[in-house]
């Protein structure tokens, strides 16, 4: 009599546990179903010499009562774990785990603070069409026709229609809002702009910027010097320093490039600021009383202060990236920098 088999199997049905409807199926084929190993006992029945017989029927009769009780058994267990939740081995009083979570991009992180330094000093938010028509991006602003002046930002036209182009920069955002609502007016438009530029480590052909415009009475050039000064110390921290040089845009006049003393060196020149101690981050001035005008605005009553940065330009200052492409790459080992510390 195969005894040895039979208390195999004994001790195998008398360990057996599930923690799933799978492992329960699996130990229902090997000890219940017809093909079970219990099945395989009832089955050497026939070569079981007949004085033996009746001692081993009662033998497999006991196996198969015992794998059927274990069978109730588990299929209870697993009722209750899935119903109570199986608790065993768990502690209840650990915190959770931390889920991956994803990180907030750059370019959305420097557009949000910048917004944010600015709304707290009264600008609004204003937002246009990525698609100008000539008006709003040139013409209104003073580009005259056909003037060099144009090509200082090399624009794409949608389907050669000189009327209809990508627009080359918020600015246009500015004249919708002149042209919309009565002075005093202080308004921020951040937003994608499009130059037929080269790609590389300092442009792209795609990028983000935040202009802003105030126009009032009696607004000066020392309320716009003062703006961004206080910008650039909330931007970058207290120790900034700020500095303007003329420059020129057909909008405002006088115009001025501005400049912040170079995060890295702290002014003293370093690769960043290629020995200067100054890095660039936007262009300004006094809004030309013809853009005024150009926009219902009366210019004998009103000036006004206008300014635009890139958000890359800033975002690459203040995170210390050395290539703007990166941006837009998304590669993980770049972005993944950028989540919030758990
Ligand atoms: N619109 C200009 C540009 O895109 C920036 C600027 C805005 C300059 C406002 C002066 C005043 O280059």
């Amino acid at each position: 009599m195969p005894t040895d088999k039979i208390k195999q199997i004994l001790a195998e049905i008398s360990s057996a546990t599930v923690t799933s409807p799978d492992e329960l199926e699996a130990y229902r084929m090997r000890f219940i179903s017809k093909k079970s190993v219990v099945g395989e006992l009832f089955a050497m029945m026939r070569d079981i010499p007949n004085e033996q017989k009746k001692d081993f029927g009662q033998h497999i009769n006991g196996v198969k009562q015992a794998a059927e009780d274990k069978f109730q058994e588990l299929i209870q267990a697993l009722n209750q774990g899935t119903k109570k939740g199986n608790t065993e081995g768990l502690d209840l009083t650990l915190p959770p785990s931390n889920l991956p979570v994803g990180g907030i991009h750059p370019l959305t992180a420097t557009r949000q603070r910048i917004i944010e330094i600015f709304e707290r000093i009264g600008f609004n938010l204003s937002e246009g069409p990525e698609i100008e028509d000539d008006w709003h991006n040139f013409t209104a602003l003073n580009f005259p026709e056909n003037h060099p002046a144009r090509e200082m930002q090399d624009t794409f036209f949608i389907e050669k229609n000189p009327d209809v182009a990508l627009r080359t920069h918020t600015s246009s955002v500015q004249v919708r809002v002149m042209e919309n609502e009565k002075p005093p007016i202080r308004t921020l438009s951040p937003g994608r702009v499009f130059r037929n530029e080269a790609i590389s480590a300092r442009a792209h052909c795609i990028f983000h910027q935040v202009e802003g415009l105030y126009v009032d009475e009696n607004v000066s050039f020392a309320d716009l010097k003062q703006t961004l000064y206080h910008f650039a110390k909330e931007m970058f921290g207290k120790e900034t320093k700020i500095r303007f040089r003329p420059s020129f845009f057909p909008f405002t006049e006088p115009s001025a490039e501005i400049d912040i003393s170079c995060l890295i060196c702290g002014g003293k020149g370093c690769n960043i600021c290629k020995g200067s101690g100054w890095v660039e981050i936007g262009g300004s001035g006094m809004v030309d009383p013809n853009v005024l005008e150009n926009c219902g605005i009366d210019s004998e009553k009103y000036t006004g202060f206008a300014f635009g940065m890139g958000i890359e330009r800033i975002a690459m200052l203040k995170y210390q990236i050395n290539d703007l492409r990166l941006f837009t790459e998304n590669d993980i080992r770049f972005l993944q920098q950028f989540r919030p510390l758990l």
